[in-house]
């Protein structure tokens, strides 16, 4: 398989979707296909593949099957075969053809289709039939049955879904390694299940299987000013099916019904925000094992299944990613003790000790000390308190549900000394493929980097919320629609975000509104469903579909999205009317700026119907071209036109002939600026140039809120302005990014100032120390700093283009593109700027360098050394 001596390039990491190898239950029927190449000689270029899908179907000879494409794809390629049907397992191998001939087949993938059809379940849900009072007895149920499974299953498979939260075990052993099953999407129209392998755990014969509950998001309290509970039920039950498949292909389905029984389990209470009460003084771990009885269980209620559909999910599940040990244990007496983990995140504690039974340990977590105590102001009314009863002996403990956002505990009602072994941090997270790194010679600016990453782990929890410790942790729009482009070169988000870009869809109002947060509830003063189209926020429904396609080429999503993004931008348009201003609403502007009063954080120097506009023309411009990439030609021109219309009116409003923005403000510039506004490029020459006198004025401190800062860098980055960009990078007086990490953050703060400069913390009631939003500056560090970008969706085309300065001597970026890894270093010498660029096969690039002609690399590895020019 050679020509010329040459080996034909094999296929790498072959990839279904956007899901990791292995995965069961998935929802997509013709799954596309995409893959890598590690290495290929010079010239090469994919012609075509040869495609080999294996169906294993039970009891039957596989079926195998080879299907050529023709062409140069390789990221998302439209599935070859015949429609997959429900629990089909299917296997994967690729081989290349070319000029060097066809390749080595690659190593196969896997993955296995879930329940696709309402008619695949069988089961009920059901739940502890509740006390009568349910609103004051909230105790966490359990459900159990036995059953016998044949002595010839080739394969036991458990599908799991929940009216709150729910955790399997299966004969005495915990099932699987997800967290917080099965997430949280909008329950009223779709409620995701899981799917488990049980092949190990089954025995012929008699088997049990035991589920924890808890309220979860279903029911339990959530959200701020007190909350709502019961949001969408007020059962707590779950739909289990365990399927064994037998060797000639017949199936043995035990679904949950009323057969099962239900009773209380050790869990007192389980709740979001306030935490995990345990009582394992009379715990029986045997509960889930075969002939266990409890006088005190009961047959199970059996619970309406409700109107959601049961969907797969398209992206990882939660899962403890790392371990974090104590930096520091510090004793307070009497068997209390304050725990440093040095570094902000999300999780629970595991404890491992030695009680002679009695006592209770109790654990409080809290994102900051004040005079060596937990400082729990910032929690709001989050309790963030698990709690365990212990019996005499060993144990090793830690809350089955819980999670909290913190970096230090306090651990009270301890039996002797707490030392390094006796707790651990445990991190939880969505499970996302880390893909991009950065790094440069600037130790702070490194931290600001990790800073960024940290926010983005404790936040994309299920799906992508504000912050992870207050009575809040909603899925807000706005942050996450800054946030989309730094997290998308981070890891691998669209599975997760493709789910949740769903629930945008079937949240927004007849009228194309976007809700706030999603999933959305009513809450507190916040009780009307959202009127106003509100901008920032509202646009994630354009612009984060947008982001995802440009980052992994991927065009269904785009498609996918497409109605939710012209009702968003049809409904800003309508309430524009006809001068095309967005004015009269409720806007939130450019929430956070440093001048904003602590608690109207609304009451930004910016004019937010300037915000709202220039947001409304950019929705307008991005809606055109997906339109264009989606064959949507009439919507293409509308919106284009509608596009240049609303930029003219904005030019008319809030731009002087000398270029002038109204109001004067960073955001304004900013906006004005990347979102491409000023009607000609000497106008954007000067007002970028003014941008860069009000950085100076400022002495490099930010004044720019949740608007305004992912766009700030790269205004000024397009007017040529990088020594002004990379002073607002590097100050550190308040407000700046470098002046958190000066006060000693470990995450990207909600607010500017969350820490006064006297090391107090702000007073303003909203002060959290880990949002991701303000970090959003991440994507210029990668795009700019580091200098890789995408220039054609998925990077099949790459634009390395850094912006060396600010005294950097080096950097570099790196991500593993749809295409592989591609990576560039650069580094400041005597004889000028010398660039390590890695092109991932598939894909072409361009290296500029300022001051120098553009080089274009194929793929490979490029050193390129440039002759000395002016560094800022
Ligand atoms: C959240 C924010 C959010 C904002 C908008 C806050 O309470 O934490 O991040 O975007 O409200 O009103």
């Amino acid at each position: 398989m050679s020509s010329a001596g040459v080996l034909a390039p094999r296929p790498v990491s072959v990839r279904f979707e956007h899901h990791a190898d292995g995965r069961l239950g998935i929802g997509e029927s013709r799954p596309r296909l995409s893959w890598h190449y590690d290495t290929a000689p010079e010239g090469f270029r994919q012609s075509g593949a040869v495609i080999e899908v294996t169906v294993d179907i039970p009891g039957r000879d596989s079926e195998v099957t080879e299907y050529l494409v023709d062409g140069d794809e390789q990221v998302l390629v439209s599935w070859p075969g015949r429609t997959l049907a429900s629990r089909e397992r299917v296997h994967v191998r690729v081989a290349s053809i070319s000029d060097f001939g066809t390749s080595e087949w690659s190593e196969h993938a896997t993955v296995e289709l879930g329940l696709l059809d309402e008619d695949d379940w069988s089961g009920r849900f059901v739940g502890p039939g509740w006390p009568e009072d349910r609103e004051t007895d909230r105790r966490p149920g359990r459900v159990r049955a036995e059953f016998t499974a044949p002595d010839d299953v080739v394969r036991a498979r458990l599908y799991l879904t929940a009216h709150g939260l729910a955790q399997a075990e299966v004969n005495g052993s915990r099932v699987g390694d997800e967290e917080l099953t099965p997430g949280w999407t909008s329950y009223q129209h779709r409620l995701r299940y899981a799917t488990f392998d049980l092949d190990q755990l089954i025995v012929p014969g008699a088997n049990a299987i035991g589920i924890w509950l808890s309220d979860g998001w279903w029911r339990d309290r959530i959200g701020f000013e007190g909350g709502s509970r019961n949001v969408y039920g007020d059962d707590q039950s779950v739909l289990a099916q365990i399927e064994l498949t037998r060797s000639d292909g017949r199936r043995t389905v035990v679904a949950s019904d009323d057969s099962w029984t239900a009773g209380f389990g050790p869990i007192m209470l389980s709740s979001i925000y306030d935490g995990e009460h345990v009582d394992l003084r009379d715990d029986d771990a045997s509960w889930s094992t075969t002939g266990w009885t409890d006088p005190s269980w009961s047959d199970v209620a059996v619970f309406d299944r409700g109107s959601a559909r049961l969907v797969a999910p398209t992206g990882p599940p939660v899962r403890c990613t790392d371990e974090l040990a104590p930096v520091s244990i510090d004793s307070k007496g009497s068997g209390r003790w304050i725990i440093d983990f040095g570094q902000n995140h999300s999780g629970r504690l595991r404890i491992t000790g030695h009680s002679a039974g009695g006592s209770t340990v109790v654990l409080r977590h809290a994102e900051l000390l004040e005079d060596g105590e937990l400082y729990t102001r910032t929690l709001r009314q989050a309790k963030a308190t698990d709690a365990v009863e212990l019996p005499p002996g060993d144990f090793t403990w830690q809350p089955r549900f819980a999670i909290h956002g913190y970096r230090y505990a306090e651990i009270s009602g301890w039996e002797g000394e707490l030392t390094a072994e006796s707790v651990v941090s445990r991190v939880l997270h969505t499970d996302m493929q880390r893909v991009g790194w950065f790094e440069s010679s600037n130790a702070e600016v490194n931290r600001l980097h990790e800073n960024i990453l940290w926010s983005m782990r404790s936040n994309f929890v299920d799906i992508p919320m504000d912050c992870p410790q207050r009575d809040e942790r909603l899925g807000w729009t706005g942050d996450i629609q800054v946030f989309a482009p730094t997290a998308s070169f981070l890891y691998s988000v669209t599975g997760m975000l493709s789910s949740w870009l769903e629930d945008v869809a079937v949240e927004q109002t007849d009228r194309g509104t976007v809700p706030f947060y999603v999933p959305y509830l009513p809450l507190g003063s916040w009780q009307h469903a959202p009127v106003d189209p509100v901008a920032v926020w509202g646009d994630v429904a354009v612009l984060t579909p947008d982001v995802l396609h440009q980052r992994t080429a991927d065009i269904e999503l785009l498609r996918r999205q497409y109605p939710s993004a012209k009702a968003w931008v049809d409904e800003v348009h309508a309430r524009a009317g006809e001068d095309l201003i967005c004015a009269g609403t409720m806007q939130l502007g450019d929430w956070l700026d440093p001048a904003a009063p602590a608690d109207e954080p609304e009451l930004a120097t910016t004019d937010p119907y300037l915000v709202a506009t220039a947001y409304f023309a950019r929705s307008a411009q991005r809606l055109a071209l997906t339109a264009k990439i989606i064959g949507e030609s009439e919507d293409a021109q509308f919106y284009g036109d509608l596009a240049s219309a609303v930029a003219s009116a904005y030019a008319d409003r809030f731009l002087s002939a000398d270029g002038r923005v109204e109001g004067g403000s960073q955001a304004a510039y900013a906006l004005t600026t990347t979102f491409r506004l000023w009607p000609t490029p000497e106008l954007q020459r000067v007002g970028t140039s003014r941008l860069a006198a009000l950085v100076n004025d400022a002495g490099g401190r930010v004044a720019t809120g949740f608007a305004g800062t992912p766009v700030v860098s790269d205004a000024l980055t397009l007017g040529g302005q990088d020594e002004a960009a990379y002073r607002l990078l590097l100050s550190d007086e308040c407000p700046s990014w470098l002046y958190m990490v000066r006060m000693g953050a470990t995450t990207i703060w909600e607010r500017w100032d969350s820490m006064l400069p006297d090391g107090t913390v702000n007073p303003g009631d909203m002060t959290s120390f880990n949002h991701y939003a303000l970090g959003s500056v991440g994507d210029w560090l990668h795009r700019v700093v580091g200098g890789l970008a995408p220039e054609a969706p998925g990077y099949r085309r790459i634009r390395f283009a850094p912006r060396p300065g600010g005294g950097l001597t080096s950097a570099s970026a790196r991500h593993v593109t749809p295409y592989g890894e591609a990576s560039i270093e650069w580094r400041v010498m005597d004889i000028g700027l010398h660039v390590t660029c890695v092109v991932p096969v598939g894909t072409s690039a361009v290296l500029d360098v300022p001051g120098h002609d553009a080089v274009e690399l194929a793929h490979g590895r490029h050193d390129v050394t440039f002759g000395l020019l002016a560094v800022a």
